[in-house]
């Protein structure tokens, strides 16, 4: 998986450059699983990036991918909250209904229905092989469930409904897109060119360390929410384990705790941790914190304050749905109809 990594980064700088030269030729399909609140992690992560591809001129769909919740867990407790919150802070952030479908998976029958023949192209031991796949099940401490084993097959049908050739995921989903490269060539050698071998793509801060030092993650407890006011962001910064040396240097192995809040800080200010360390000198973890947590607020005052006023509005997040999911179904049918052509089922599309 690493590997595969950095290889990917490696073709991050032509991949580049083909996009700048002709956004018309490339169709982004990226998502996420709602189950929590979008936080800094996410922002520094994918939805900053979103935002450029958009500017730049891509076509861009992104699935909330709410079947997906329940992979790791039985209960889709609480989804249409963190759906609409997704909403709320993808167009908070500058993503433009307009120019990017935002969609869900549950909403696009068609796309599901591209799981069956994917099914059929993939073997159980692949299935098994997948690094993510056992990551996520080791630490799920269920059984495997079918729809976890079967996790990067609904991922294919999710990047190749739309024909999308261009995928920005985090580290962890590199498998999958690499599986859907593998189910894309399959399908297109057995039945006939449909779709697209779609390519990979990282940005370069790829894991955002949380509070603590490890990845942010909302299972962590670690992670500052894009909707959380001043002071849960601060009561948020205050939790976080550090230690009593007043001295405040950048050391992840040693400090995390210390460390997580620098990383924090300068990602919000434009700076780097050191430089962070360097200037509050021997002011203590008081001081770390204070300047961690008005860093993290003015960094994401007009996020939070566009938000506010998007939320006033309440139908706004029903209509950015309702229109996305009509698109999207629009061209899963469409890919589907194309799907059954090239298998002999033409008579199916009647
Ligand atoms: N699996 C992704 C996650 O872990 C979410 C996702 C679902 C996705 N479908 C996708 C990402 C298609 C990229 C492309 O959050």
């Amino acid at each position: 998986m690493t590997d595969s990594y950095a290889a990917t980064q490696e073709r991050m700088p032509e991949l580049e450059r083909r996009i700048i030269d002709d956004p018309g030729s490339f169709r982004v399909l990226t998502g996420e699983r709602p189950t929590g609140s979008l936080h800094l992690g996410h922002h520094f992560g994918t939805i900053r990036e979103r935002v450029r591809l958009q500017a730049l001129g891509v076509e861009t769909f992104i699935i909330l991918a709410d079947y997906q919740v329940i992979t790791d867990r039985d209960t889709a407790a609480n989804v249409a909250d963190h759906v609409r919150g997704a909403v709320l802070d993808y167009l908070a952030a500058g993503l433009d209904p307009e120019r990017t479908t935002i969609f869900t998976h549950s909403a696009v029958p068609a796309l599901n229905q591209l799981l069956l023949p994917f099914l059929s192209l993939v073997s159980e031991a692949e299935l098994h092989r997948n690094p993510t796949v056992k990551a996520e099940h080791a630490a799920s401490g269920r059984a495997l469930s079918g729809l976890l084993l079967t996790y990067p097959v609904h991922q294919a049908a999710d990047i190749l409904f739309c024909k999308g050739n261009l995928v920005p995921v985090g580290k962890d989903n590199l498998p999958h897109v690499e599986i859907t490269r593998t189910i894309a060539r399959r399908f297109n050698e057995r039945y006939g060119e449909v779709f697209p071998e779609p390519e990979a793509m990282v940005t370069e801060t790829p894991e955002i360390p949380g509070l603590d030092g490890r990845k942010m993650s909302k299972s962590y407890g670690n992670a500052i929410a894009l909707s959380m006011s001043e002071d849960e962001t601060a009561d948020a910064v205050r939790r976080t384990v550090t230690d009593s040396d007043r001295v405040i240097t950048y050391d992840p192995e040693g400090r995390p705790g210390v460390s997580g809040l620098l990383s924090t800080a300068a990602l919000c200010t434009g700076s780097t941790p050191e430089a962070v360390a360097e200037r509050l000198g021997d002011a203590g973890s008081g001081a770390l914190k204070a300047f961690t947590t008005d860093a993290v607020n003015a960094f994401l005052s007009g996020h939070r304050a566009r938000r506010a006023e998007l939320a006033a509005d309440p139908g706004l997040v029903d209509r950015v749905l309702r229109e996305g999911n009509v698109r999207a179904n629009a061209i899963a049918e469409a890919t589907l109809a194309e799907v059954r052509d090239h298998m002999g089922m033409g008579y199916a599309n009647g």
